[in-house]
């Protein structure tokens, strides 16, 4: 039987869609089918979908953030459209799974990740921005609220001086 035939995982049918769960250790994994536990093939299998799980999760908290940020009104389209390159990213290494070499797809992994670390801290830097500005236009409020009140208190002062 050769592994490279598709049907071998992915069964006779297709109609299944092909999902993380298909991969790694656990029950619904389609590794454990042909591989025991402790062999060389379950352990890697393990492996990657470790690095994936942590991959999928990442994009996810990226996500979050830039949520985070466009609820209070922050523009972060930049930061969004680069993360569809982490995501690119992730399409990649699910495909690469099939090469069932581990350094190919923690390399595209590491680079994802790489990206979306890039993501948030441009989307933190968004946020923290627009905190900034929102103090700064508080704070000329108060200066220019204070003004109105020595120019007023100026006027009266005059208005008293000069005779009537
Ligand atoms: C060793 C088992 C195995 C074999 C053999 C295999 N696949 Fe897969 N395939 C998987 C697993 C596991 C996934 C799920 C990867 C993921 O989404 O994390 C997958 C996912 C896919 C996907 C979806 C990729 C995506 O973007 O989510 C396609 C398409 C696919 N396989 C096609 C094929 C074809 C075509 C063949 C035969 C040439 C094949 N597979 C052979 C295990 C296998
Ligand atoms: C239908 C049975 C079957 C399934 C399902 C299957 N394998 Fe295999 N696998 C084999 C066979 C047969 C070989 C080749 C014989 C060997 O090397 O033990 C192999 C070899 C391997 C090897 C070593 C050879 C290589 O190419 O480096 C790895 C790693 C591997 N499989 C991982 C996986 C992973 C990960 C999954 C789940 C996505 C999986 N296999 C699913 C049958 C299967």
């Amino acid at each position: 039987m050769g592994i490279s035939e598709c049907e071998a995982c992915h069964g006779n049918h297709k109609i299944l869609a092909p999902s993380d769960s298909m991969l790694g250790t656990q029950e619904s994994a389609v590794c454990i089918q042909c591989h025991e536990a402790r062999s060389e093939p379950y352990q890697l299998a393990s492996r990657i979908k470790a690095r994936l799980d942590e991959f999928v999760s990442k994009i996810g908290d990226v996500e979050n953030s830039l949520d985070k940020a466009d609820r209070r009104g922050v523009d972060v389209s930049d930061p969004r459209f680069k993360l569809r390159e982490a995501k690119t990213s992730l399409i990649l290494v699910r495909n690469l799974t099939h090469t069932l070499d581990l350094s190919e797809v923690e390399k595209k992994i590491e680079e994802g990740k790489r990206v979306a670390a890039e993501v948030k801290a441009e989307g933190e830097a968004a946020l923290k921005e627009a905190r900034f500005r929102k103090g700064g236009l508080i704070i000329t409020t108060l200066f220019i609220l204070l003004l109105a009140i020595a120019i007023f208190l100026k006027i009266k002062q005059i208005e008293k001086k000069s005779p009537a």
